[in-house]
């Protein structure tokens, strides 16, 4: 990043031009006080002009002292004129003349922006920014539970039982039910944005496949990893909050969606959701 002021800059050159300029008629006189002739002189003369010339040439052009509302002068123009909106110009196409339009219904922010959790304006710490709940924004149980290759321990089962926490945590930590309102809200959200997210290549049903078989769009047109079927027993035996890390981060071939869906409530409300999928599909939960 350049981080050069342009007004002390152009400041420091006209002040380099002209006291050049100051010091090289200094200079000529004192020469030819001196009495000085010849090859010198002319050289002195010659400097003394040029840097006059430059230090006028810099005062009167680029240092006017006024401001002014018409446009500078552009010998090239490129593409600095060009047909736009500017923000909050006028539009003559929309009936309600503004040339700033909101997004259309269900479009997802795809930039970065991490809207749920800003840390200024709160009276009391934001707990969206802090993250201190590393289950509750991670899906974390415990952070040292991987193996030698570095890979997170999985959940103990015991007679078809999940018992003991690997590194996710086993279940959707209550404070998502409770924030969300219960259950059923918490579902209703998980389906709103499963649909949203990734029923384009798992489907509505979460069955995903490729080519023929596929029930999802993208899966139809083809992909080189076909979407997987999050409704094997596979998948149902992972951790809840491994399901939340594959939402957020992804897994193999697929891309994490962390950076499009922001709210923590909407991560487990999906978890939620492919659970429901899951269990409707004839899976219950051993
Ligand atoms: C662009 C297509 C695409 C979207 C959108 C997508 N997925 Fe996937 N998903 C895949 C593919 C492809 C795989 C298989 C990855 C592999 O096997 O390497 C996969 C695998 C999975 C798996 C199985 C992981 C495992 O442990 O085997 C789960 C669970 C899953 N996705 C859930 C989701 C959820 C929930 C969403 C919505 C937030 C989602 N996916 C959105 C393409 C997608």
């Amino acid at each position: 990043m350049y981080s050069i002021d342009p007004n002390a800059f152009m400041n420091t050159v006209l002040a380099v031009i002209v006291g050049t300029a100051v010091l090289l008629l200094g200079a000529t006189v004192f020469a030819s006080w001196l009495g000085k002739r010849g090859r010198v002189m002319s050289y002195l003369y010659m400097f003394t002009a040029m840097f006059g010339m430059f230090g006028l040439a810099a005062v009167v052009l680029g240092v006017r002292g006024q401001k002014s509302d018409s446009r500078p002068w552009h010998i090239f123009l490129d593409m600095k004129y060009q047909a736009k909106y500017t923000s909050q110009g006028q539009s003559k196409y929309f009936a309600d003349g503004r040339s700033n339009r909101m997004p259309p219904m269900d479009t997802v922010p795809f930039d970065g922006t991490d809207y749920a959790a800003d840390a200024g304006g709160h009276d009391t710490p934001n707990p969206d920014f802090l993250k201190a709940d590393k289950r509750f924004y991670f899906g974390i149980a415990n952070a040292t539970a991987k193996g030698a290759d570095g890979v997170p321990t999985g959940p103990t089962w015991e007679a078809g039982k999940l018992t003991g926490e690997g590194y996710y945590v086993n279940n959707i930590p209550p404070l998502a039910v409770e924030k969300a309102g219960g259950w059923e809200p918490l579902l209703k959200r998980g389906q709103v944005q499963f649909n949203r997210n990734c029923a384009v290549c798992h489907g509505t049903s979460g069955r995903g496949g490729g080519g023929e078989l596929a029930y999802g769009i993208v899966g139809a047109y083809g992909l080189s990893v076909p979407p997987a079927n999050v409704l094997t027993p596979e998948v149902q035996a992972q951790a809840d909050g491994q399901l939340f890390n594959t939402v957020v981060n992804g897994k193999g071939a697929m891309t994490g969606y962390g950076h499009q869906i922001k709210d923590v409530l909407d991560r487990w409300a999906i978890v939620a959701y492919v659970r429901e999928l899951q269990f409707a599909y004839g899976n219950p939960l051993k």
